[in-house]
C-alpha cells in the first residue's frame, strides 16, 4: 500500500484528483469506480475545474458507482445518482449512458444486483476504484459483519443510519431502509484502488483498517490484501499511525 500524506482536505482532494486525472489521461477509455459521500466532493471539484480548463477529457470514460438507496429515483436529491450528476457528470463531457449507478427503482433486489454485476462485467471491470471510509470501516454499504459479501447485494440499513438520514426526508417513512451496494470482491477486483480520508474523527478507523487485523468486522481491512492501493489522507486522519 502506498500512503500519500496530505496537509489538509484541499491538498488531499488535489492529490486524489491528480491520480484520477493520470488514469484518465493514460487510458482515455478507462472504467472509473466512483463513490459518493462528503470526502470525494473536493476531488470531483478539481476534476471539473481541470475539464473546464481543457485539461481533461471524459468522452470515452465509463463509470460504475459503488451504491444506491433502494427506492429512490435518480431525480431524488438524496439519491446517489443525483449526487453524481450534481458533483461530476453534469459538468464534464462524459456520456450519460456510460455512467452507471445501481437502479434504486428496481424493486426486485435479486434482479437489481444481478443486473449491476453484469454491468460491471460487461464494462470489463474497474481500472480505478475511488473509495471513502466509513467511521466503522465500511466501504460502499459493506457494513461490519461476520463474512465479506462478495458481489452486489442488498443491505438493510441500520437504525442509526436510518435515523441519521431522517433529516433529509419529510417523514421517517420516506427514509430508505435498504440500499444496493457492490460487494468486497467487486471492489477488490479493481486494478487500482484510491481511498480518500480526511479529519481527526477518522484517525482511529484508518489505524484499524490499514494496520489492524484483516476481518469482515472492519470491511476496509480487506484492502490490505490488494496489490495496488493508494491511501490519500490528510495529517489529521493519519495522526494515529
Ligand atoms: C459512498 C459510500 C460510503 C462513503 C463513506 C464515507 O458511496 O459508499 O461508503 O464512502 O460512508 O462517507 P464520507 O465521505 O461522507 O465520510
Amino acid at each position: 500500500m502506498q500512503i500519500i500524506k496530505a496537509k489538509d482536505y484541499a491538498h488531499m482532494s488535489l492529490m486524489a484528483a491528480n491520480v484520477i486525472a493520470a488514469q484518465v489521461s493514460s487510458k482515455p477509455n478507462c472504467v472509473l469506480g466512483l463513490a459518493t459521500g462528503s470526502t470525494p466532493i473536493g476531488t470531483y471539484e478539481n476534476l471539473v475545474n481541470w475539464y473546464n480548463q481543457g485539461n481533461l477529457d471524459f468522452s470515452q470514460v465509463t463509470t460504475v458507482n459503488l451504491d444506491e438507496y433502494k427506492g429512490l429515483s435518480g431525480e431524488h436529491d438524496q439519491s446517489y445518482r443525483y449526487f453524481m450528476n450534481t458533483h461530476l457528470f453534469n459538468h464534464v463531457n462524459i456520456r450519460p449512458e456510460c455512467t452507471h449507478v445501481p437502479d434504486g427503482l428496481e424493486p426486485d433486489s435479486d434482479k437489481a444486483c444481478a443486473d449491476y454485476n453484469k454491468i460491471i462485467e460487461e464494462v470489463g471491470g474497474i481500472d480505478l476504484q475511488l473509495l471513502g471510509l466509513g467511521h466503522n470501516g465500511h466501504i460502499g454499504f459493506n457494513e461490519p459483519s461476520d463474512a465479506f459479501d462478495k458481489v452486489t447485494h442488498c443491505v438493510d440499513l441500520t437504525e442509526s443510519t436510518i435515523n441519521a438520514n431522517a433529516r433529509f426526508f419529510e417523514t421517517i417513512d420516506d427514509v430508505p431502509k435498504q440500499a444496493y451496494t457492490m460487494g468486497i470482491q467487486n471492489i477488490m477486483f479493481a486494478k487500482k484502488i484510491v481511498v480518500v480520508v480526511s479529519d481527526k474523527d477518522k484517525a482511529e478507523i484508518v489505524k484499524k483498517a490499514f494496520f489492524g487485523p484483516v476481518t469482515p468486522q472492519v470491511p476496509a481491512s480487506a484492502l490490505q490484501l490488494h496489490p495496488n492501493v493508494v491511501l490519500i489522507a490528510d495529517e489529521d486522519a493519519l495522526s494515529l499511525i
